[in-house]
């Protein structure tokens, strides 16, 4: 890879990009293009038809992704290579998942028996805690060490069949004040999930939790969980080595969802489906390790991402899953594409020359449509759309319900693109927005596996080729830092501050007792 033939691969990309046309037009040119601009793979349907590629600027995407070393990129992840340069790291969760038989070494030692040894232990206890008397599990986290289980839970409800599943992760204490006030101290077992075991939301939610427990005779020694990368840090806040899971600094906490973190998600569906999710998104990886650029499906998901955002120049995309029970998926994958790519320097820490990742949104159809879809057919900001949807659902007794749902998600893609003249200025629906379709049997634990797995290669491919390190997470810590220093001023101390903040704290001050 040299970085003037990646240049030159962009600029021809750039060129098309220009020249494209309207996508309705590429159908009445092309009677096979749905068939031409869809690939399926690992029981999914992606369908990126209703797109302004054709098959020129598919092609020069491709030799972009070619020139940018994505094949070898992704060799490197899966060989456990320090892909993540800037801390140092391997970038190994595919581990995670990799199953009985795989073999991945780092710095000349397998890692993988312990990875199975720590899923056993997870399995192991999660037999013992649900076929006890735990009515109920909460987790407290944050950022990866939240969305990832919370997300999955509501997505696999239909297989929820252990103790019921909350999850605490903001600092306001509104939160956990909201989630403990129905429960019994008795019957419910606090998971601390923190890869540094250091955040201060989770670890102020963790004590309060604490004396929630003590208070009311509960033992927290014995129904405190920790999940952590630093299990010492774990011991020290006084939880018994034999409750501590830990996990590896080569699982960036945003794609921890498939180890320990993930232990809530267990403990409600139970290890055998939780095996299945794993076995999934083991699938998708294989797929993406194996099959041809022109067929990988978090290789083509990222092309069309970039076309979108950088060539097209559309600021964010939208992500709407017709699967009322993916309602979190928006916002777990805005910690996994927004950390991952909102970066402005490359892999050498050289300004950008281009814009790194859009910004990611969305919420579940139907209830969008009645919302911002508005601003998606008729305002003036192009907003690449992104559907999901499952062909049957788990209620087969609510077919009809299930029929509507995937007309409308249909009907979306669809009026999208074609639009609609008027002689009404207010009525006209100019179409020629784009839209991709990811479609897929049921939700199921495996299923939910391949699609959280297809977007994470999706987010590392677009990574690579736009030359960044899609996994360390700097731009979180000023904020971090900042709101540590402005305790104490808060408290009373004096402080130089800026008009504005001088301003917040007088009025946050004059508001306290
Ligand atoms: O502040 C961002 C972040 O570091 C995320 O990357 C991470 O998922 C989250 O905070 C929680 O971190 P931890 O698991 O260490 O508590």
């Amino acid at each position: 890879m040299t970085a003037a033939l990646v240049a030159a691969e962009w600029a021809r990309v750039f060129t098309l990009g220009k020249a494209r046309g309207r996508i309705e037009a590429l159908f009445e040119a092309d009677g096979a293009r749905a068939a031409r601009m869809s690939r399926q793979a690992c029981g999914m349907l992606y369908d990126f038809s209703k797109t302004s590629l054709t098959e020129q600027s598919l092609a020069a995407l491709l030799e972009l992704a070619e020139a940018a070393g994505v094949a070898s990129a992704r060799a490197a992840l899966f060989a456990g290579e320090k892909i993540n340069t800037s801390e140092g790291r391997a970038v190994l969760h595919p581990a995670l998942r990799a199953g009985p038989r795989a073999v991945i070494e780092l710095d000349g030692a397998d890692v993988m028996p312990k990875v199975r040894a720590t899923l056993s232990r997870m399995a192991a206890f999660a037999r013992e805690v649900r076929a006890g008397a735990i009515t109920d599990v909460v987790n407290i986290g944050i950022g990866g060490s939240d969305l990832g289980p919370m997300m999955a839970s509501e997505a696999l409800s239909p297989y929820c069949d252990g103790p019921r599943l909350h999850f605490v992760s903001n600092i306001d204490g509104a939160h956990i004040h909201d989630v403990l006030k129905g429960l019994s101290a008795a019957t419910t077992l606090v998971l601390v999930a923190s890869k540094t075991f250091t955040t201060i939301e989770t670890m102020t939610n963790a004590a309060t939790a604490r004396r929630w427990m003590v208070a009311r005779g509960a033992d927290p020694a014995a129904q405190f969980v920790a999940i952590s990368s630093a299990p010492e840090t774990a011991a020290a806040f006084g939880i018994p080595a034999e409750r501590v899971f830990g996990f590896e600094d080569w699982v960036g906490g945003r794609y921890s969802v498939w180890g320990p973190v993930g232990l809530s998600l267990m403990l409600g569906i139970g290890p055998e489906n939780f095996a299945a999710f794993l076995e999934g998104a083991r699938e998708m990886d294989t797929h993406f390790a194996q099959a041809a650029l022109a067929d990988n499906l978090p290789v083509l998901h990222a092309l069309v991402g970039l076309w979108h955002h950088q060539v097209c120049g559309y600021k964010t995309r939208a992500i709407l899953p017709y699967d009322q029970r993916l309602a979190r998926l928006p916002a777990y994958l805005q910690q996994l594409e927004m950390e991952s790519n909102g970066k402005r320097v490359s892999r050498t820490g050289a300004a950008l020359s281009f814009g790194s990742g859009p910004v990611v949104w969305g919420a579940p159809g139907t209830n969008g449509q009645h919302a911002f879809f508005q601003l998606l057919h008729q305002g003036t900001q192009i907003v690449p759309a992104e559907f999901l949807i499952a062909m049957r659902g788990h209620e087969p007794e609510l077919a009809h319900h299930h029929a509507l749902l995937v007309a409308n998600c249909l009907a979306q893609s669809q009026a999208l693109m074609l639009g609609r003249d008027h002689a009404e200025a207010h009525r006209v629906f100019e179409g020629d927005r784009p839209s991709v379709t990811l479609a897929y049997d049921r939700l199921t634990p495996k299923m939910l596996g391949r699609i959280v797995a297809l977007y994470e290669h999706r987010v590392f491919v677009e990574g690579v080729i736009l030359g960044i390190n899609s996994f360390d997470q700097f731009g979180v810590e000023l904020g971090k830092e900042l709101a540590t220093a402005l305790q104490p001023v808060l408290a009373g101390a004096e402080a130089d501050l800026d008009s504005s903040t001088a301003q917040l704290v007088a009025l946050y001050r004059a508001h306290q007792p």
